[in-house]
């Protein structure tokens, strides 16, 4: 028997998304902490998300000096913030907090004067109860030391105070006592300010784990924390999002709600997906604390944090949080007021397929015009409406507008959205109708539209309607259908992308413009008789002719793991039998995977249990 075997590892991502019914809160709006501090969400950094318990002077000077050369503080982030793990576990003999000398050699005063010479500011973490947070033993907290510890990070020149609340004593677990504990912090920073004439912006670490109401931080703190723990994960930061998108009354200069700080550029999410976390909190009015090691972030992780027109959404002076326009099966539009009159939308896709959200001007808040001005965030480029704001948005992906009473349709292109719907049916060989739909939201009709699909050679493509229009008038939406075949596979992973483009003319120049998109289309080609598959752990498996492929991870079975995926034939091996396999190509493996012929005798799964196919020897081509 001879096989081509094509082998690949790869590491499987799954994320989770889920719609969320949520209601606008009625809270009444509150009064803020009088401290003339952060009168527009704090922006800087913090060790936590990326470094955990690994703070050091060394790593918060080296990052104070990425924030200068990557143009992040000119971008607006100013505190740069030591959270847990700083101190020594215990207080010295006269009560004080002493900075862990290995970690901190010359003290916090130090490394606030190194940062001050760039023109950034400090932050300190502290806990409200007897120890701090981490899981490594804790560290002294401040509670019965709140005037002594106030006073001391003053001295110490430290601009902000990240407040904790672990390790309470039971009498101090319920809502009057922790609401006393913050109180007691907040006027011991005012008295060290008054005496030392050191500001220090008090930001809230409660999670709500005693069910203090949201509504009782804002005359307490600057900004307050909403949620447990972010982590790098599209799910959890979807989450964070539902929670705190609920609580826009309670936000104004000086008080902030908190959902966390950002996991931008940790690896765990795509760079949409960080698109989103960034359009998200920004409209959300919230603080933008990044929370990546910026010494190595990437030119994409900066391009985030550095987004001027996202930023300016966030650290508008009015101070108002967005609040939901509309939230239906998971597709958001948000709306957030702006000082000069404009509204930022935000439209958000938190499903696993792309969508068309739509909203209107009026319904994001603003007054009647004959046009508006749409100027894309992330895109750096403004169209024009007659009202609506129609847009193609990818899966966990947002796109973010800021939006203006007043266009002249002369010279700003219309507002369009583009789709290209119905290849996710597509099947090797089945004849499978695809649309291409073109919207004009602009107050000039888009001329000479012309709708085109372009397919790799192998495909077959015909048009089922027209593709071409005169004008496609304000408000108008146009389609047109193809019939496209998919090629058998040739291969055991084959990927193909389809472009759709629409070229129009507009203005009373006919000025000439474009809007595409493509579709990938990656699937296994299914495995055929007499082979089977087998998956001990999770894999995936094709065929394309005589050459077969395995996509999996797992650990390496040497020794008695057993966590491999399979491609194999029954009762293949007896007596004299030779088998040969021919091991075209192995990629994005580790140095332990393997790739090759397994003769078992049965199928074991990774917990023992054997899994016998009549307990006669079979032939596997096996990976790792
Ligand atoms: C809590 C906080 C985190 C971080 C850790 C430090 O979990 O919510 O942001 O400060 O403590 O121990």
């Amino acid at each position: 028997m001879r096989t081509n075997l094509r082998a690949g590892l790869a590491a499987a991502l799954l994320t989770v998304a889920g719609a969320a019914a949520v209601q606008l809160s009625s809270a009444a709006p509150a009064s803020a902490l009088d401290n003339g501090l952060a009168k527009t969400p704090p922006m800087g950094w913090n060790d936590w998300n990326a470094f955990g318990c690994n703070v050091s002077a060394a790593l918060v000077e080296q990052t104070a000096q990425a924030i200068v050369t990557s143009g992040l503080r000119d971008a607006g982030y100013s505190y740069v913030n030591i959270d847990d793990c700083w101190a020594l576990p215990d207080r010295d003999a006269n009560g004080n907090l002493v900075p862990n000398p290995t970690k901190f050699p010359d003290g916090i005063k130090a490394v606030a004067d190194f940062v001050h010479g760039l023109g950034l500011k400090l932050g300190i973490y502290e806990d409200s109860g007897t120890k701090t947070c981490s899981s490594s033993g804790g560290f002294s907290g401040s509670l019965g030391h709140e005037y002594d510890d106030a006073l001391q990070f003053a001295q110490w020149d430290v601009d902000y105070l990240k407040y904790d609340d672990c390790n309470q004593p039971a009498d101090q677990q319920n809502i009057p006592a922790t609401i006393a504990r913050y109180t007691a912090m907040r006027d011991a920073l005012a008295a060290a300010t008054a005496q030392t004439g050191q500001p220090i912006v008090f930001s809230i670490c409660e999670k709500t784990d005693f069910g203090v109401p949201n509504s009782a931080w804002p005359t307490i703190g600057n900004l307050w924390r909403t949620t447990g723990d972010i982590h790098d994960q599209y799910s959890r930061v979807v989450s964070l999002f539902h929670t705190n998108v609920q609580l826009a009354s309670l936000a104004g200069p000086g008080a902030w709600n908190d959902p966390d700080m950002l996991e931008i550029g940790n690896g765990g999410q795509t760079d949409a997906e960080y698109r989103t976390e960034f359009s998200l909190w920004s409209e959300m009015a919230a603080p933008l604390i990044a929370g990546t090691d910026l010494r190595s972030a990437s030119a994409a992780t900066l391009a985030i944090y550095n987004n001027a027109d996202v930023i300016a959404v966030d650290q508008d002076s009015l101070g108002k949080q967005g609040t939901i326009v509309s939230s239906s099966n998971g597709h958001w539009v948000l709306t957030k007021p702006l000082a000069n009159g404009d509204v930022a939308v935000t439209l958000f896709n938190e499903t696993d397929t792309p969508a068309t959200i739509a909203t209107t001007a009026s319904a994001a808040g603003l007054g009647h015009s004959p046009a508006y001005a749409v100027r894309d965030l992330w895109q750096h480029a403004t169209t024009e409406t007659a009202g609506n704001i129609t847009a193609v948005v990818a899966p966990h992906a947002t796109e973010m507008y800021r939006i203006s009473l007043g266009a002249d349709p002369d010279t700003v292109p219309p507002h369009t959205a583009f789709s290209l719907t119905g290849l996710d049916s597509a099947q090797p060989g089945q004849p499978t109708t695809v649309t291409e739909t073109f919207t004009d939201d602009g107050r000039i009709p888009a001329e000479n539209v012309r709708l085109t699909l372009d397919a790799p050679s192998d495909w077959t493509v015909r048009a089922t309607s027209r593709s071409t229009f005169a004008s496609v008038l304000t408000g108008q939406t146009v389609t047109a259908t193809w019939q496209v075949t998919e090629p058998e596979p040739d291969q055991p992973f084959p990927s193909w992308t389809l472009s759709a483009k629409a070229s129009y003319v507009w203005g009373p120049s006919s000025t000439p413009a474009d809007v595409s998109t493509a579709q990938t289309i990656t699937r296994p080609s299914p495995v055929r008789a007499p082979y089977r598959t087998f998956a001990s752990t999770t894999a995936q498996f094709g065929q394309g002719g005589d050459t077969l492929g395995i996509r999996a991870a797992g650990s390496d079975v040497f020794g008695a793991t057993n966590q491999y995926g399979s491609i194999y034939l029954r009762n293949a091996e007896q007596d004299g039998t030779t088998e040969t396999v021919e091991l075209t190509a192995q990629a994005s493996t580790s140095d332990w995977a393997k790739s090759g012929i397994m003769v078992r005798n049965d199928k074991q799964r990774p917990d023992g249990r054997g899994h016998r196919d009549n307990g006669v020897p079979e032939l596997a081509a096996s990976d790792p």
